[in-house]
């Protein structure tokens, strides 16, 4: 499908704000022309290239399709990593890559005094999860830059499109890693201190996946980038079922986990007389009933929490489970609200493990703020919904995304499409062709505004 910015409108810039100067605005008088953007710009969004890129990233997978999972430093994550960096060497983006593995292709702009414009996301994946998540907007912006490549289009700010290591909690416990490490919100020695699983420490890990750069290097100043935008599914039902095809994210929710470890006393399952047991799996399963009280008792309806991991030890059918650890995630658009069932949780559980003999430690993995997006960016994002005659609304994001740390040093926004049904996070994901193609259009029409805003 061709989109032809109609020639009375064009892409017309407005002095309208101090920190954003430019919106697109399909008809407003006094109006400043600029050179690079051409009035016969015509945008054609191939779906089909990029739905074929999909799919193949799709196939690079640990488990058996139509699942995808995709875990940090696997091989898996790594030949998908190659894979894309051949695709940004094919549209000839500048590419580099920090400590972490942070994945940056730039498409040069015509002024590189002035700071570039960002967007992306991650291509990590869960265990069994879906094609689409993290994946549209790192291959939709692929999709958007090559659109505008091949309408002639000429950025005047860089434009970098960045895939984001590890959004995704899987490795070490916490998510949006990359991002978080580059935008200043975890230090060199908090990254340092990350194990894996297996008790790996993250410098042998990155190492080994050949992120050989110093930590302190992953950091961005906070005046580096212009503003981020990222596209993403929304992972939601709200625009399938009000039939619109773009969603403009006002805010991200804040995210909070927390890990618990139980210790108990073990001994053979049928041995152990029941008086007197410390069993430490009977304890968590008590305070897993009062994590969902917590969101299911709360006063703010967008209230959630959720145990979805567990280690039992020592993991025999005959055995009572002597230490257990799991994570609890807990979130809401609220701060207070969220905070205010991290604090009912944990003291839920240390009155239960009291009253049960069973030694708690609790920690603070993250419990992040919420974001706003910049104002300037929404009206652009919208005024492009407008003169591309797609629908839209704005919502909250209620998933996280690495665009909430983006934000503590950029102003930022996000663009949802719909999610079939709403699923995410499982292999049923799904987001159509068009979808997809209405996404990465407002993006390149959003990029396009933002790398000549001046
Ligand atoms: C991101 O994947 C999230 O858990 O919100
Ligand atoms: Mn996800
Ligand atoms: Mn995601």
């Amino acid at each position: 499908m061709a989109y032809s910015q109609s020639t009375e409108s064009s892409l017309i810039i407005q002095k309208y704000s101090q920190k954003f100067c430019m919106i697109y605005k399909p008809q407003v008088n006094n109006v400043i022309k600029d050179s690079d953007l051409s009035s016969k710009m015509i945008l054609q969004i191939n779906k089909d290239r990029c739905c074929a890129e999909i799919e193949t990233l799709a196939s690079i997978s640990s488990c058996e399709g139509p699942a995808v999972t995709r875990i940090l430093y696997s091989t898996e994550d790594q030949r998908s990593r190659q894979w894309l960096k051949g695709l940004m060497n094919e549209i000839g983006l500048t590419i580099s890559e920090d400590g972490l593995g942070n994945l940056t292709g730039r498409w040069t702009g015509s002024d590189e005094n002035l700071s570039p414009v960002a967007t992306g996301s991650h291509t990590d994946a869960i265990p069994f999860s879906g094609k689409y998540d993290g994946v549209i907007g790192v291959l939709g912006a692929i999709e958007a830059i090559r659109s505008l490549q091949e309408a002639g289009f000429k950025p005047r700010r860089s434009i970098d499109v960045i895939q984001f290591t590890a959004e995704e909690p899987t490795l070490f416990g916490i998510g949006c890693l990359g991002s978080r490490a580059m935008s200043g919100s975890m230090t060199v020695s908090e990254m340092s201190a990350l194990r894996s699983d297996q008790e790996d420490d993250i410098d042998k890990l990155r190492k080994a996946a050949g992120y050989h750069l110093p930590l302190s290097d992953v950091l961005l100043d906070s005046s580096y980038y212009h503003g981020f935008i990222e596209l993403h599914i929304e992972q939601g039902p709200r625009l399938e079922r009000d039939k619109l095809d773009i969603g403009i994210v006002t805010a991200i929710a804040a995210p909070a986990t927390l890990k618990f470890e139980l210790k108990g006393d073990g001994g053979h399952a049928g041995a152990v007389l029941m008086p007197g047991r410390k069993d430490a799996l009977v304890a968590a399963t008590y305070i897993i009933q009062e994590i969902e009280k917590a969101a299911n008792n709360s006063e703010s309806p967008d209230s959630v929490a959720t145990v979805g991991i567990m280690d039992i030890h020592p993991g025999a059918i005959n055995s009572i489970p002597s230490h257990v650890e799991f994570y609890a995630d807990i979130r809401d658009i609220n701060l207070d609200s969220r905070n205010q069932m991290v604090q009912y949780i944990k003291d839920s559980a240390s009155q239960i493990c009291k009253d049960r003999n069973i030694q708690l430690k609790v920690s603070t993995v993250n419990a992040d703020d919420p974001c706003l997006s910049d104002p300037a960016i929404l009206d652009t994002i919208e005024a492009a919904c407008v003169e591309a005659s797609v629908s839209y609304k704005r919502l909250v994001s209620r998933a996280y995304h690495d665009t909430l740390f983006m934000s503590r040093i950029c102003p930022t926004a996000m663009i949802f499409i719909p999610s079939e049904s709403g699923y995410s996070h499982r292999p049923e994901e799904y987001s159509s062709p068009e979808e997809i193609e209405k996404g990465i259009l407002i993006l390149a029409k959003t990029l396009a505004i933002m790398s000549h805003d001046i």
